[in-house]
């Protein structure tokens, strides 16, 4: 008798993946336009150098895909994660408007000026966290010379907080999940004059979401120039993780200005614990649904209930595949990537930096996957592009997956290459 095997993760395929004439929040998003303008502003950063990007030759060829292109973004400004590059130019664009430049940009000497710091007077800036997002605009809030308050939410682990501290920031951790620190730090923020910034958006709060999002085409721009490199013109396939959604939209946002339709195939990672993009493309009735509960997930980072409505604009139209993925997966990434096959490179990767590789492997091997591998037309001619999108961001948990084998594969999905 052989026993039915679930497959390890869900998937659907989106019913509105349409493009409609005029994509409003794409057009919001304009990547073309402001990448040089971000790009510009995050060089002048202490420390900035592109992020590399590396193939996995080895394992493409294991996996039987043409190849595996990784932009990894583990040591990013040395804060080990893509995200300080939303924040940083978030907060740039954020004082540029406060000082009333319209008509062109500002350098950050000029910004750091004693006077521009003098017009600008004191500002506290905000946001909520679930680590990554908090630390990068605590980095630029101190590198701009400003304050910084952090609300975390009481699961954050301590080296995570410990990493907000560092740049100077106050650290408020407060009950509940990741969307009530949100809610926290919006009302506190209006009693207190801070200045929320945010890289999820809400009714009236769209424009600094939407500079974070176009924040991170910086790191789009230069992986374009990295693939060109390589004599590629783009990748076949993107899978992309989320938690908001404002990375996988501002990604599959590009794409799809640079290229239109014939754009990657595009697909959305999140946790099982915390699938709203998911369940809200399960829903297929063009909007977007939060998900409770204590969103419990190794993917720390990916730990979000609400969608932010102007990612959700794009991905509702833009994204092809969503997927919902258990912790196993992203522990399984995490080893694979350290671990690596042959002469491949070996790359530091965190729970939710790895879930993609975890993802694209069990696509691969599984036999209860190969409908969506079909779907997907994954094959010897496909290079599939992944975001590293963190390192080493919290030691414990990181040795508990990597030197414990914590979040083991369930033994059905073992040995699945034979
Ligand atoms: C490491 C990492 N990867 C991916 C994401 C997902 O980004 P978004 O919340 O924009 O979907 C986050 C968010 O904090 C993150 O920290």
């Amino acid at each position: 008798m052989t026993t039915h095997v679930p497959p390890p993760l869900d998937w659907v395929k989106n019913q509105c993946s349409e493009t409609p004439d005029d994509c409003q929040a794409l057009n919001r998003l304009k990547p073309q336009a402001i990448t040089p303008v971000a790009r510009q502003f995050h060089r002048q950063l202490d420390g900035y150098r592109m992020s590399p990007l590396k193939s996995l030759p080895g394992l493409a060829a294991m996996l039987g895909i043409g190849g595996i292109w990784v932009k990894d973004e583990s040591e990013r400004l040395s804060l080990n994660s893509f995200k300080v590059l939303g924040g940083s130019f978030a907060l740039y664009q954020y004082l540029r408007k406060r000082l009333g430049i319209r008509d062109r940009e500002l350098t950050v000497s000029e910004l750091k000026s004693e006077a521009a710091q003098q017009q600008l007077g004191d500002i506290c800036f905000a946001t909520a966290t679930d680590g990554n997002h908090g630390r990068g605009v605590a980095w630029a809030a101190m590198e701009l010379g400003f304050d910084c308050v952090v609300y975390v939410h009481e699961r954050t682990s301590k080296p995570r907080i410990r990493a907000i501290e560092e740049y100077g920031a106050q650290v408020h951790v407060i009950p509940g999940t990741y969307d009530d620190a949100v809610r926290q730090v919006i009302r506190d923020a209006q009693i207190n004059g801070w200045q929320v910034i945010s890289d999820t958006s809400w009714d009236g709060y769209e424009d600094i979401p939407n500079w974070v999002m176009q924040g991170y085409t910086t790191m789009m721009a230069e992986l374009q120039e990295q693939l060109a490199g390589q004599g590629i013109v783009q990748p076949t396939h993107v899978l992309v993780q989320a938690g908001v959604g404002a990375l996988a939209a501002s990604v599959i946002g590009y794409y799809q200005g640079l290229f239109g339709n014939s754009r990657p195939t595009t697909v959305v990672v999140e946790p099982n614990k915390a699938a709203c993009l998911f369940e809200s493309a399960k829903a297929a009735d063009s909007h977007s649904h939060s998900v409770g509960g204590t969103l419990n997930t190794i993917m720390a980072g990916l730990a979000c209930g609400d969608p932010s409505p102007i990612a959700w604009n794009i991905l509702e139209h833009h994204a092809d595949f969503f997927l919902s993925c258990p912790d196993f997966i992203a522990a399984k990434g995490m080893r694979v990537y350290g671990v690596p096959v042959a002469n491949d490179p070996f790359i530091v990767s965190g729970e939710s930096g790895a879930v993609t590789l975890g993802a694209l492997m069990f696509i691969c091997e599984c036999a209860s996957l190969a409908d969506l591998k079909a779907e997907l037309a994954l094959d010897a001619t496909s290079q599939v592009l992944l975001i590293n999108t963190e390192g080493n961001t919290d030691p414990q948990n990181f040795r508990r997956v990597v030197w414990e084998g914590g979040n083991p594969v369930p033994a059905n999905y073992r040995h699945t290459l034979g």
